[in-house]
């Protein structure tokens, strides 16, 4: 089921949550200096949204994932350090988890609630592999060069913090469950423009089901 859907009502994500959404990405991509003032509204949409967000969205199903499970083949090199960014409920952390199964990975969201969810899920993680926790993708809490691999899965991006945590050579990958017509969906030519204005060269773009998907370099 789309992200957003109303699952009663409709076979897609309901017009108030697509118009959220697209303000969201919208803002971000294009006037990142607005989210200083979007931030807690849109955290305590979030978190209203937390309890209900893996039901209502069919968030760890196949449908859900497939646009990053194939963008992740997209990749020459296995990352040792993956971050998941607005990973919500977690799903897609533990998906890399899955497929790489000797990376560190992390999730950070602003939402408590999500994070919670997400926390969770890896309470009986015997290795502390996966980690997840509150933190803001306009100020990203690890150093410059951290991560071989930064993924969004239906999240707008902060390309330069993107840029900033990416070693060079490692990869974003920048997925949409329902392609454009996800809520939270940045259209592929202003990923282009925005990621190579960071120094970063675009490797593929795809369409899957009804997903698609977005993988850039750092450097060329
Ligand atoms: C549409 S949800 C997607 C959640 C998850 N990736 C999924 O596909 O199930 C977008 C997520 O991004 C988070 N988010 C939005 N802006 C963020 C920011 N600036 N920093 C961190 N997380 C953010 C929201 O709290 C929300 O959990």
């Amino acid at each position: 089921m789309p992200i957003g859907t109303d699952s009663e009502t409709s076979g897609g994500p309901s017009s108030r949550v697509k118009l959220v959404g697209r303000a969201l990405n919208a803002a971000v991509s294009h006037a990142p200096w607005l989210w200083p003032l979007l931030r807690a509204p849109m955290t305590r949409y979030f978190d209203d949204l937390a309890i209900t967000w893996d039901d209502r969205t069919g968030a760890p199903g196949v449908d859900h994932l497939a646009p990053l499970a194939v963008a992740v083949t997209k990749i020459d090199r296995r990352p040792e350090r993956a971050l998941d960014i607005g990973t919500g409920t977690g799903v897609a952390a533990l998906f890399l988890a899955r497929e790489f199964p000797y990376a560190s990975v992390r999730g950070v969201d602003v939402s408590e609630e999500m994070i919670r969810r997400a926390k969770a899920k890896v309470g009986l993680d015997p290795d502390g592999r996966v980690a997840f926790q509150v933190a803001d993708s306009a100020a990203l809490p690890y150093g410059e060069g951290h991560f071989d691999l930064v993924t969004l899965l239906n999240t707008p991006p902060f390309f330069a913090e993107i840029a900033r945590v990416l070693r060079h050579g490692g990869h974003v990958i920048v997925a949409a469950s329902s392609g454009d017509q996800t809520p939270f969906y940045t259209p592929d030519a202003v990923l282009r423009r925005g990621f190579g204005r960071h120094g970063m060269t675009t490797v593929k773009t795809g369409v899957i089901g009804r997903g698609s998907y977005f993988v850039a370099r750092k450097g060329d």
